[in-house]
């Protein structure tokens, strides 16, 4: 049985069908990818899987449980977290403070917090430098590290994430697609969704390929890169 299950997901805003009944899995360990262009509908799938936008129909199941009508805050109690489009940390607050905001959904004790925020220390050491500056003054790629520290602050068995790489520096890419391979490896199931295909089918078990709110191509990581029709449209050739 998959880890997420997701089954003929239709997602509409008033009378506009942003998700036509779409359907794919994502199974225990792997890192799987949801490559579309801007506009396909890769927001409103990672939101309302987690339950932060309402399914019009269909049916979401995570670790055997139906979470179809489950609400937000519960989904993450069940070990599903994201890591939104843009970042969304607390920009007036501290790195720590911030840490610390990724926790107290999970009404953990004190000792825990520490071991918890020592672990996502360890993992970025950049933010342990920076823990008492204020979250809006770091870079775009320090936001996007602390982001991801905070979702791991909840151990999630299902980490998403809502394009990590938009807006960073080449450089900062490759960095940040190399933490979600380690954290993958450390034994955390990966849903991404990304515009970046090239980068994110080279670290990506399997993947799908959303237009226009339709899965219209699935395979592993490297039969998409291969395919023709991935070639032509988004990796330029
Ligand atoms: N709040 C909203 N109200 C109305 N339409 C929306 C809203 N959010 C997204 N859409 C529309 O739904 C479609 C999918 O958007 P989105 O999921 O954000 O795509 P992506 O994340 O792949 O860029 C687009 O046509 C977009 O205009
Ligand atoms: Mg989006």
């Amino acid at each position: 049985m998959a880890l997420l299950e997701v089954h003929d997901l239709e997602v509409c805003y008033g009378v506009i069908r942003a998700l036509h009944g779409i359907s794919f899995e994502v199974n225990q360990g792997e890192i799987v990818t949801l490559i579309g262009a801007n506009g396909a509908g890769k927001t409103t799938t990672m939101q309302s899987v987690v339950g932060l936008i309402p399914k019009k129909s269909g049916v979401v199941t995570f670790d055997g449980a139906d979470i179809t009508k489950t609400p937000c805050h519960k989904i993450v109690h069940l070990g599903m977290t994201q890591v939104p489009e843009g970042r969304r940390i607390f920009q007036e607050l501290s790195v720590y403070e911030n840490l610390l905001m990724g926790a107290y959904s999970m009404k953990k004790d004190q000792a825990d917090f520490k071991q918890d925020i020592e672990m996502v220390y360890e993992r970025f050491p950049r933010l342990a430098e920076r823990k008492n500056q204020i979250a809006g003054t770091l870079s775009g790629g320090e936001q996007q590290m602390l982001a991801i520290g905070r979702a791991l602050m909840s151990h999630p068995k299902l980490l998403m994430l809502d394009e990590p790489s938009m807006g960073l520096s080449p450089l900062l890419v490759d960095e940040v697609f190399k933490i979600i391979k380690d954290i993958n490896k450390d034994g955390t199931t990966i849903l991404l969704v990304e515009q970046n295909a090239g980068k994110s089918l080279a670290i990506s078990d399997r993947a799908y390929v959303l237009e226009n709110g339709k899965i219209v191509l699935s395979g592993t990581g490297s039969e998409l890169a291969s395919s023709e029709m991935v070639r032509k449209a988004y990796l330029g050739g």
